[in-house]
């Protein structure tokens, strides 16, 4: 469904993403993970048009989508939620879904079904201004305004960083019911162990390169990956 090959990208002279190559399957909920700074943010954008690919190919549904911008890479099916700075906190939840249906809204009327379905709790405060809300509440919010037209690829950028336990568990639990409704997932986290274990697959990035990948199955049990990437060995 999506697949990069050799992929370098950058924001200044300095290369950020060194010759990365990776897929995500029609279906699948795939994981990337690794320290801070290592470039899982920069690939997400680069994926979604916003960081310029330098070289390499990015295809989707076996079209080519290097080089193209976001407004059009959104026509083609994928959705995107930022780490950072992912709603209108002065609108309020219903303005914010329709701003994510800004550019085809002919479509939010079927979108707001399928959001309302994954996130029925969003009905009952749609008057309710999105700054006002609690953090989990805000993130409900940044992934239905992503899903609002109804996108075959999710990027999701650090989708339970900031919330409790409890919420984390939450937004895991809503990213699955996302999935079971047919969409793929690429989620970049902190929180690799939970992430992974939702996971059909995953990838370590470490300093801008792919340092391991296969099942999230078999990345949760490789000594390695744990004692480097996943609290060491018996943390959570
Ligand atoms: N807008 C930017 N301009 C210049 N450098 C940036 C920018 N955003 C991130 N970087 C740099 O790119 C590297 C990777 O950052 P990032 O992709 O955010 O990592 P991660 O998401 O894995 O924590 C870091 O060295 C960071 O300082
Ligand atoms: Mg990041």
């Amino acid at each position: 469904m999506l697949k990069l090959i050799d992929v370098v990208s950058g924001y200044t002279d300095v290369n950020i993403i060194q010759g990365i190559s990776m897929e995500a399957e029609k279906d699948e909920i795939v994981t990337i993970i690794g320290p801070n700074g290592s470039g899982k943010s920069t690939l997400m954008k680069t994926i979604f048009g916003l960081v310029k690919l330098r070289s390499g190919r990015i295809l989707f549904d076996g079209s080519d989508i290097s080089r193209v911008r976001p407004d059009k890479i959104v026509r083609k099916g994928i959705g995107y939620v930022p780490q950072e700075r992912n709603v209108f906190p002065s609108l309020t939840v219903w303005e914010n879904l329709e701003m994510g249906a800004f550019i085809q809204r002919d479509r939010f009327e079927a979108g707001l079904e399928e959001v309302l379905a994954i996130f029925p709790e969003l009905e009952a405060k749609r008057e309710q201004k999105v700054g006002t809300m609690s953090g989990g509440e805000q993130k409900m919010v940044a992934i239905g305004r992503a899903l609002i037209l109804m996108p075959t690829l999710l990027l999701l950028d650090e989708p339970s960083s900031g919330l409790s336990p409890k919420l984390r568990e939450v937004v895991f639990k809503k990213i699955v019911d996302i999935n079971e409704l047919g969409t793929s997932l690429i989620i970049v986290e902190q929180n690799a162990r939970m992430a992974l274990s939702v996971s059909h697959r995953g990838y370590v990035l470490e300093m801008g390169k792919k340092r391991f990948e296969g099942e999230a199955k078999s990345l949760l049990a490789n000594d390695e990956v744990k004692k480097l990437y996943l609290g060491g060995y018996g943390c959570i």
